[in-house]
């Protein structure tokens, strides 16, 4: 590209963003509509025609840059998401669990209470004695931002609420968007009407956010004194009585046949809707069942999200390329014939594995249905080999891990087959994929969540031999960093403030960080629990220290053998070593419950009547104990169920272990009197 056309580009960007400022920020356009996508389609065809873009493009920026200015704030309730479901069978198997937790008869029908699930932003309204207090942003679900102003300007949320049976103090939560008709008028600042809502509700100047015509649907509450409904259709009723606008499509449905024909049938008339919404959302309607189901790590056991079924097109693949994830897994990805899928372009789409590409008979040329659902990754759903050219080869797939490790597939001990993932075997940074991809994990949200360090960048840093173990991120020569095309002193003093940041951090996430094969964060927070602190974790190098976490009731031989693995392995614990001696650990402040079983330490054994393991699991933890799974010294209490293993209770007489019968157990913890 000549200078003086990399001049105009140049130029043409800066007009269309004075343009977008005043049309968005200033709502005072400068130009036409018809100049002002003249010129945009004018940048996009120079980028086209010379193969490149630049980081105020139209194509990479999205609408108009929100502010960072908003003071944080931790949610007295944490704001989590959703599992999904796909298909019915996913929502058979969230029932059956269910029932399962709450040891409940097989054919029992929960009632449900079923709403849309609104495709927008979440907030949570803080009201005190019937008036709004503060607005906050779900930010990484712990602390949001304070965004009050702008959601005050949202007409459908009440200031001030008068009515009596209105608690004194609650969060109420919902979904922040923008009807399609109103989002005609702002388009072209944004991709779609989500990112619309999301930059709007964030504007520096709720003045502006006023002349956006957003709006609130109340779902549910976080925080609260004195909720008085016992079922998730009557509270909704009274969001109503209280002056917030509910969801017309609310319903209570019983028995997984209705989910999915009431499913279908909004399905069908979703495009009518003048508002997006990407699946609908079941919720278990009794409070007291909720209560009992509680939480996962990231989401409540009682509610599931039945997303629409996907969006698909026909394309060809044009490659197969094998990429290693952190744990070593082999995925073929298809280089696909870029192709529009529901308004997203896909050029990849996953194969899933070695297996798939053989059962399918995928062949690179191959002319291939993908399919995308939601923001769940494109796949090959299956070849048309009517259209395929004889010629085609089949895909070999290869035996050796691009890093040149010989790969291996496990005997899977559970279902009693060879794996269908094809593995690199490394467990340390030695595989440069794996490693690669390690690295991105540490720096993720869930982990060490350093802001301005995307895959990307990682990929970038990396090719430029910056860093290839964790430890290196902290040792970053930000001036250099500085003098890269696309960075300067600002970006580079922003990445250097957010990796500082990320020093302090809880165990927990610490050890989710570490990528360690099936310890997610669940797993990590359990172990994270048990130790309490790093001095405990650095402590399983001694292989002995680990199977003490088997202890963990949750933590089993797969785990255990993941971690010997991992801690065997010399470069990891050079690392872990090193980033012990820049992180600075949070003390691991557990919120003690206090209950009947405050600081005891119980274990079960034999079964409980209508009561799931998982159930008392959670009442004990509710009550402020803790469960193993060996009998030893340190025990308080072992509680016998039906058909005990006689060996755990002679142990326990030995060591003078007080032993419970589950109508002990029960009157303990106040299930009954
Ligand atoms: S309940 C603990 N109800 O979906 C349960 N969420 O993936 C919290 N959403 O962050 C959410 N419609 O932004 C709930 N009727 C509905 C919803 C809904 C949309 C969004 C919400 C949440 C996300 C979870």
């Amino acid at each position: 590209m000549s200078n003086s056309l990399l001049k105009q580009y140049k130029e043409k960007l800066k007009l269309l963003d004075k343009f977008s400022k005043h049309y968005f920020q200033n709502q005072k356009p400068l130009v036409s509509d018809k100049e002002y996508d003249q010129l945009k389609s004018e940048i996009l065809k120079i980028e086209k025609n010379y193969g490149f873009t630049n980081l105020k493009s139209p194509s990479v920026k999205v609408g108009y840059k929100p502010s960072k200015k908003f003071k944080k704030f931790k949610h007295r309730v944490k704001m989590l998401s959703l599992s999904n479901a796909f298909n019915e069978e996913d929502l058979i198997n969230f029932q059956k669990k269910n029932i399962n937790f709450l040891a409940l008869d097989k054919n029992y029908e929960f009632e449900y209470s079923v709403e849309p699930k609104i495709d927008g932003i979440s907030a949570s309204l803080h009201y005190k004695n019937g008036k709004l207090t503060i607005g906050l942003s779900r930010g990484d679900g712990e602390e949001g931002e304070d965004i009050t102003e702008n959601l005050k300007t949202i007409k459908d949320i009440p200031l001030n609420i008068l009515h009596k049976d209105f608690p004194d103090e609650i969060d109420i939560r919902g979904e922040v968007f923008i009807e399609n008709n109103d989002f005609k008028k702002i388009e072209k600042d944004f991709a779609n009407p989500r990112n619309a809502a999301s930059g709007s509700l964030r504007l520096k100047d709720p003045k502006k956010t006023k002349l956006i015509p957003l709006k609130f649907i109340a779902y549910t509450f976080g925080f609260n004194s004195n909720i008085k409904e016992s079922k998730q259709s009557d509270f909704i009723k009274n969001l109503d009585k209280w002056g917030f606008k509910i969801s017309e499509l609310n319903k209570t449905i019983k028995g997984i046949n209705n989910l999915v024909k009431y499913h279908s049938d909004i399905e069908k008339k979703r495009f009518t809707l003048n508002y997006d919404i990407d699946g609908i959302v079941y919720k278990v309607n009794d409070f007291n069942l909720q209560k009992r189901l509680g939480f996962m790590a990231t989401a409540p056991r009682w509610a599931i999200a039945h997303k629409f079924s996907a969006n698909y097109s026909i394309t060809k693949i044009t490659d197969i390329d094998i990429q290693v994830g952190r744990t070593g897994a082999l995925t073929p990805v298809a280089k696909v014939k870029p192709v529009n899928i529901g308004g997203v372009m896909v050029s990849n789409a996953t194969l899933h594995n070695e297996d798939e590409i053989n059962r399918k008979d995928i062949r690179i040329g191959d002319t291939v249905k993908i399919e995308r659902a939601g923001d769940v990754i494109p796949h090959v759903i299956s070849v048309d080999k009517n259209l395929r050219n004889v010629n085609l080869k089949k895909f070999i797939f290869p035996k050796k891990c691009p890093c040149g490790f010989d790969t291996i597939k496990e005997f899977n001990k559970v279902t009693k087959k060879i794996d269908a993932v094809r593995r690199c075997p490394d467990i340390g940074f030695d595989c440069n994929r794996i490693a690669k991809e390690k690295l991105k994990h540490f720096v993720s949200k869930d982990a060490l969540n350093i802001e301005g360090l995307g895959k990307k960048v990682i990929e970038k840093f990396w090719d430029l031999k910056f860093i290839k173990l964790p430890d290196d991120i902290f040792n970053l020569n930000f001036q250099t960093i500085a003098r890269l095309e696309g960075w300067g002193p600002q970006s580079a003093e922003n990445l250097k403030n957010s990796i500082n940041k990320s020093k302090k951090l809880k165990l927990d996430r610490f050890i989710y960080s570490l990528g360690i094969r099936h310890i997610g964060q669940e797993n990590a927070k359990l172990i994270s629990e048990f130790l309490c602190d790093y001095s405990n974790f650095i402590k399983l190098k001694d292989q002995k220290n680990i199977e003490e976490l088997s202890n963990i009731d949750g933590i089993g031989e797969t785990q255990i053998t993941s971690l010997k693995n991992f801690f065997k392995n010399k470069l990891n614990l050079k690392v872990i070593s090193s980033l012990s001696k820049i992180l600075i650990f949070e003390k691991n402040v557990i919120k003690k419950m206090e209950g009947a079983f405050s600081n005891k330490i119980l274990m079960f054994t034999g079964k409980l009547n209508n009561i799931s393991r998982a159930e008392a699991k959670s009442i004990v933890e509710n009550n402020g104990g803790k469960i193993v799974s060996n009998v030893s010294k340190k025990l308080d209490y072992l509680v016998i169920g039906e058909k005990p293993t006689s060996k755990k209770i002679k142990i326990a007489n030995d060591l003078k272990v007080k032993i419970l019968n589950q109508t002990d157990f029960e009157k303990i913890s106040k299930l009954r009197q």
